[in-house]
């Protein structure tokens, strides 16, 4: 998983690849390159790391190239290092490649590059591509692209560049997002629509299987026939001031004080696509597919249908039902959540239960991402871009949509939305005391997160935020596991955090907390105000609003966000971008 960006025009061809480039870090930071036609040959520069090493490296570089592509890799073939960094080229410099996604055939074609003498020097599939473009190019890129595509399996895209025609790229797209953007003279491309906005708000993003000729003066889209494709601009509204970090010191701690406003917004967008929506009554069950923290808001949506609507409802990890023998037939509604939209184990998921016979509804954040597409109905979360690796107010958004959702035909319970925005600024103005807590708990080893019904998944939320970002192992459980086996892990050195509200589940919950002071844990609360029983039990209590029973899941999991953000900024590590992780994991 890559980000992929190109430029063709007679601005500043390096300026706005490395400018799109920064903002599409957030999809892999292991490596990146630029690739640029000057002088009718091909100037290649690339470096391990992070894009500011790319951008030290080219510090005071000027050129006249009108066409240029650059990348930033999160590496899937070979290990980081410069060889391995995209761009690649073909063994006479002629052609340069970037490459987003997997290459599954690639081991037959470099045997078969191999064996017609061409030298192979990374260790990755992406190069390949490079050899095969220069071996079937006759005089027109497009249509060595479209030849080697057919020679490619795997979800990828890509995009070329040539010496033979300097004022051109050519880009391709299946199953990996690509997205063009339109200028006047000049023309661009990207993985995303955020890396596009400092240039252009006018988008078209490609549909499986297309590809584009990109040149200064026009862009021409191709189907997998190469037949001509008329699509649609998109103009895009979002603030580029919202995908900056607006004085907060990461976009994580930004973006978890947008969730107030994020809710409000999520709502109304509903509101207007209301009548475009299926009616849940016509199913005969749901399946949740997602991953990650979309997984958690879906588990959280199961309790809500079933309370409100009466539907049977399954969660699956996305990366669990593809294979699976599931029955799924025409009276399964499928819900994929995703704030990008791009995630690879989710799309094939919902597109495997699609082909299946079932309805496919998509809750995502980007709209015209891939999954957004391939559904037969979408609702939008409206949360705005989200750079943090560590998704928080989008799973907020989604909690909102799939609230809204479950409530459809009770106006009073679906009203109550209204009061979430209120009470999540509440709980943020504890984000002092909840930072003073940091400092203590940044030296843990492993700490457990224990939730029951609406809130297990809560326990998930929070311990899956700590262990992204701060790489202390962390623990989620329902609390009524812990006495099967994992209270063995309790001792003093061991933070559980506990979320016990006065639910249904709340006596039950106590008598967890009693346990894990009788293994002399410490225990760390998340209760309503007011709460002394709790407070007793507490080494530390953290306490938020009173609300009812349904809604407790859009509060309680905020302190948990403030927590690992404030342990792993204490801890001083990279909170936005974590080691090991990419905003948007596009390969299975
Ligand atoms: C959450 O903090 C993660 N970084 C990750 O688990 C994420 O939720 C998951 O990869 C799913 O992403 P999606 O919502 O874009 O599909």
């Amino acid at each position: 998983m890559c980000g992929i960006v190109g430029y063709v025009g007679s601005g500043d061809t390096l300026l706005v690849l490395l400018e799109a480039l920064e903002k599409l870090e957030y999809r892999g930071y292991d490596s990146s390159g630029v690739a640029l036609i000057e002088d009718g040959k091909l100037f290649i520069e690339k470096k391990p790391g992070k894009i500011r090493e790319l951008i030290k490296s080219l510090w005071g570089k000027k050129t006249s190239a009108k066409a240029g592509i650059g990348h930033t890799r999160w590496a899937t073939h070979g290990q980081v290092c410069e060889l391995n960094a995209h761009p690649h080229s073909d063994s006479k410099g002629e052609f340069a490649v970037v490459h987003n996604g997997i290459i599954e055939n690639y081991r037959h074609l470099k045997e078969q590059l191999l064996a017609k003498g061409i030298e192979y020097r990374s260790q990755t599939d992406s190069e390949a591509i490079a050899h095969l473009i220069a071996l079937n190019y006759k005089g027109d890129l497009l249509e060595a692209t479209h030849k080697v595509t057919k020679m490619l399996e795997g979800a990828f895209a890509f995009a070329v560049l040539s010496t033979h025609e300097p004022e051109r790229i050519v880009a391709f797209r299946r199953s990996s997002p690509l997205v063009v953007g339109l200028g006047e003279g000049e023309n661009f491309l990207a993985s995303d629509i955020p890396a596009l906005l400092p240039f252009t708000r006018r988008v078209v993003p490609l549909s499986e299987g297309e590809l584009v000729d990109l040149r200064p003066d026009g862009v021409s889209i191709y189907a997998e026939d190469l037949s001509p494709i008329t699509r649609e601009v998109m103009y895009v509204q979002w603030d580029v001031i919202s995908a900056e970090k607006g004085g907060f010191k990461h976009f994580m701690l930004k973006e978890i004080n947008e969730q107030p406003r994020v809710v409000s917004e999520t709502i109304r967008g509903l509101i207007s696509r209301e009548s475009e929506l299926p009616n849940l009554a016509d199913f005969r069950r749901v399946i949740f597919v997602a991953c990650g923290t979309s997984l958690h808001s879906a588990m959280i949506a199961k309790h809500w249908l079933s309370r409100f609507q009466k539907i049977p409802s399954e969660v699956y990890h996305a990366s669990e039902l593809r294979y699976s023998d599931e029955p799924i037939s025409s009276q399964d509604l499928v819900i994929a959540i995703s704030q990008s939209g791009e995630t690879a184990d989710t799309r094939f998921a919902a597109l495997s239960a699609k082909e299946r016979g079932a309805t496919l509804l998509s809750i995502v954040n980007v709209v015209g991402s891939a999954l957004d597409r391939e559904s037969d109905f979408s609702l939008y979360t409206h949360a705005g871009p989200e750079i943090g690796v560590a998704a928080t107010k989008t799973f907020i958004a989604q909690l909102s949509a799939l609230y809204y959702l479950s409530t459809y035909n009770d106006q009073k319970l679906r009203q109550k939305l209204s009061l979430i925005p209120a009470l999540i600024e509440e709980v943020l103005t504890l984000s002092e005391r909840i930072k003073a807590l940091s400092p203590e708990l940044s030296s843990t080893k492993s700490a457990l997160y224990i939730g029951r019904y609406l809130n297990y998944p809560i326990a998930l939320e929070g311990a899956l935020k700590l262990k992204e970002i701060s790489y202390i192992h962390a623990e989620g459980l329902p609390a009524g596991e812990m006495k099967h086996g994992p209270i063995a892990l309790i001792d003093e050195k061991t933070p559980v955090f506990a979320i016990a509200v006065q639910d249904r589940v709340y006596e039950k919950m106590l008598s967890n907390a009693e346990e894990v002071l009788a293994r002399r844990g410490k225990l760390i609360s998340v209760g309503f105000k007011g709460d002394e029983k709790l407070q007793s039990l507490s080494k530390y209590a953290i306490e938020i609003p009173k609300t009812d029973e349904y809604l407790t899941p859009f509060i309680t999991i905020i302190p948990l966000q403030l927590l690992a953000y404030f342990i792993a900024d204490h801890l001083g590590l990279d909170v936005d971008q974590p080691r090991n992780l990419a905003k948007t994991v596009t390969v299975e």
